[in-house]
């Protein structure tokens, strides 16, 4: 079975004026799908992967030091999971998740600066991420198509600032591109369903 794109959980046109249709076009369907087109070519030819679940070929990648498998394999997952992150609909965290966003930041708006300073301050290419780590939350940012389904860490958030995801609609501003998103898109409820895992699976595969 081979991997396939994940239709966008929304319209193309429900994140604007926020994120545009033709950003949504150019990097669900050009980026992500060239992605899962590489994967699959690359997968097609490993016979030992035959019906495995794409994090499990993301593993497998790293473990035999397949860079091309690596990079194609986590940037599927990390787009997939990425779209999930997005809500058109204006949300807050509630909950168990923000008792732990004020136990482990001090406040929502203070998640929101060291998640926008870390996305923004990170260098070239990668995510801005929110995992899970021991209990606690914790801010980090990944390199390239890396991805914390390989560091072991949960992953609940995610913000793309690779170059693709911001230059249409904001050129060159990815401090614009961040602020805003974390302001207005981000699907919190889908945030909290990650503390036990039960969102994450929805960007897995196979
Ligand atoms: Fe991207």
């Amino acid at each position: 079975m081979a991997f396939e794109l994940p239709a966008l959980p929304y319209d193309k046109e429900a994140l604007a004026p926020h994120m545009s249709a033709e950003t949504l076009e150019f990097h669900h369907g050009k980026h992500h799908k060239a992605y899962v087109d590489n994967c699959n070519k690359l997968v097609a030819d490993i016979p030992e992967l035959a019906g495995a679940k794409l994090t499990d070929v993301i593993k497998y990648a790293k473990e035999k030091g397949n860079k091309g498998l690596f990079n194609n394999s986590s940037q599927i997952w990390n787009h997939s999971f990425f779209w999930q992150c997005l809500s058109p609909e204006k949300q807050a965290p509630t909950g168990k998740l923000a008792e732990m966003i004020a136990n482990d930041f001090g406040s929502h708006e203070a998640l929101l600066e060291k998640l926008k300073a870390e996305s923004v301050g990170h260098f070239a290419s990668g995510w801005g991420w929110l995992v899970l780590e021991d209990g606690k939350l914790k801010v980090t940012s990944f390199h390239d198509g890396d991805s914390p389904v390989a560091h072991g860490v949960t992953p609940l958030l995610t913000i793309d600032v690779w170059e693709h995801a911001y230059y249409i609609d904001y050129r060159n501003a990815r401090p614009t591109f961040v602020d805003t998103v974390l302001q207005n898109l981000v699907n919190w409820e889908f945030v909290a369903q990650n503390l036990d895992g039960q969102g994450a699976s929805r960007a897995d595969q196979g």
